[in-house]
């Protein structure tokens, strides 16, 4: 596992955004597994500077979306389709037809769930799956857990995480309770990993997941399972992690 440290919330993102340029100038028809919340905002805006400066170019690349809300409206602002369209898909020339979300609105849950999961391994799998990490240590939507063999599911959402993603609706009640979410067996065989974490909220439980027991209890500890991870993360969110292993950063 690689730890690269940033100052600050800008050079995060920079420094993640070059990595993800990285891979898209060396394979162009390269599939990202893509997360939304707040903290991969400068990574997409990022993304697209380079795109609209010339030095970037989406029209081949496939994404496919960690997870996405249950039951709010079509077009809703807080789905993660829109937050994707407005913060990205939209400022790049991906074609439409190239981006992916699962569906949380599906009638039956359980083939999209399939559908999805079939997608990514028609795919060829994720070249680099972009993740961040919930307050309970959550990768995707995947909350803690008994086990970590999940593919593809619906996850009823704790109540920590209802509460950190409050601050999107206009009141906690309006979070929705269930999302789709990709398992942690497709994250887990993606081929490269790049956890972005910002803020110093995040310095204790990133610290958990990256040192402390591997366990579903918290679900991005797997991650320390993971042949290709690179970390990229604000000195803050990196504090605990300098503490406790200091040769290491
Ligand atoms: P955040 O969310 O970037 O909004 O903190 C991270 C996550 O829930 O994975």
């Amino acid at each position: 596992m690689k730890i690269i440290s940033a100052p600050d919330y800008e050079s995060m993102s920079r420094k993640a955004a070059n990595l993800i340029s990285a891979q898209v100038i060396l394979y162009p028809r390269s599939v990202l597994g893509l997360a939304t919340g707040s903290t991969p905002l400068g990574i997409y805006k990022q993304l697209a500077d380079w795109y609209r400066k010339g030095d970037l170019d989406f029209s081949k690349v496939h994404t496919v979306n960690l997870d996405e809300y249950c039951g709010l409206p079509a077009g809703s602002e807080q789905s993660y389709r829109y937050y994707m369209e407005s913060n990205f898909f939209h400022h790049i020339n991906i074609p439409a037809e190239n981006y992916n979300l699962p569906n949380g609105n599906a009638e039956d849950i359980e083939a999209e769930c399939i559908r999805y999961d079939k997608l990514i391994s028609s795919l060829g799998g994720i070249d680099l799956q972009l993740l961040g990490i919930g307050h309970t240590g959550h990768i995707g939507f995947n909350e803690p857990d008994q086990s970590f063999d999940k593919t593809t599911h619906r996850i009823r959402l704790s109540r920590r995480t209802i509460e950190a993603n409050a601050r999107f609706f206009e009141t906690p009640e309006k979070v929705p309770e269930y999302a789709v979410t990709m398992g942690i067996k497709a994250i887990m065989q993606a081929k490269k990993l790049l956890l972005a974490a910002s803020g110093a909220e995040k310095a204790e439980i990133l610290y958990r997941a990256l040192f402390g027991p591997v366990t579903p209890e918290l679900p991005a500890s797997i991650l320390q399972f993971h042949p290709n991870v690179t970390v990229v993360a604000t000195e803050d969110a990196l504090s605990v992690i300098r503490r406790q292993e200091p040769k290491l950063l």
